[in-house]
């Protein structure tokens, strides 16, 4: 996993939590060094040993932990990498947008990374079907960073996001309504 996003862990840890906290975390984790280079790609072991300790730590399950962390990511993510985004896109257009436009861009740009495959199919104007694909399996993830578009875009009201499948497969079916 790409060393932006295990610095975003780390703030996510700092700011729903504390410093100590996250040095407790990484400890427990088994990992040898608290810091994280940003353009350095680290084994995906690390990423899963930090969200399991999390879940273990705080009685939160990981499932849940991952979409609050989707969430928290957005607002970083959109910031690097707005120059991609169209004016005029909505929550919806974003999403079917990420895979050329942003994941697209990552594996471009940032060598080693591997983001899951989204494959997305507009059902409506006012609905969505994503599937993605990983085998580091956190459609969890997934779930979160769309919830987090939503508000990104002011649509959080509107927005309703769902999987209909198990959020923990390599495979995992996610319906995206806007009310
Ligand atoms: C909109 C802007 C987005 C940006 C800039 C972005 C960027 C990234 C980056 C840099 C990674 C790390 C890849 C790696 O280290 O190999 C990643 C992973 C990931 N992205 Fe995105 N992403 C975006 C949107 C989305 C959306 C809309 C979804 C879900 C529908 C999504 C789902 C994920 C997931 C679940 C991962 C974790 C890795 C995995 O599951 O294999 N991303 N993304």
């Amino acid at each position: 996993m790409h060393g932006s996003i295990i610095n975003l862990l780390k703030r996510f840890v700092q700011v729903h939590y504390d410093h100590s906290t996250w040095l407790r975390l990484v400890e427990l984790s088994g990992l040898s060094s608290a810091d994280f280079e940003m353009m350095r790609v680290y084994p995906d072991e690390q990423m899963f040993a930090l969200v399991g300790q999390a879940a273990e730590m705080t009685g939160i399950p990981a499932a849940e932990l991952q979409e609050k962390f989707g969430e928290f990511l957005v607002p970083d993510l959109m910031l690097v990498y707005k120059r991609y985004v169209q004016p005029g896109w909505d929550t919806l257009a974003m999403i079917e947008h990420t895979e050329e436009a942003m994941h697209g861009a990552v594996r471009r740009d940032l060598p080693g990374t591997r983001p899951p495959a989204l494959h997305v199919t507009r059902r409506s104007e006012n609905e969505l079907e994503v599937r993605y694909e990983s085998e580091r399996r956190m459609g969890a993830l997934a779930v979160g960073i769309i919830r987090g578009l939503a508000t990104y875009f002011d649509e959080a009201d509107q927005i309703e996001v769902q999987a209909t499948t198990r959020e923990d497969g390599q495979q995992v079916t996610i319906q995206v309504r806007r009310h």
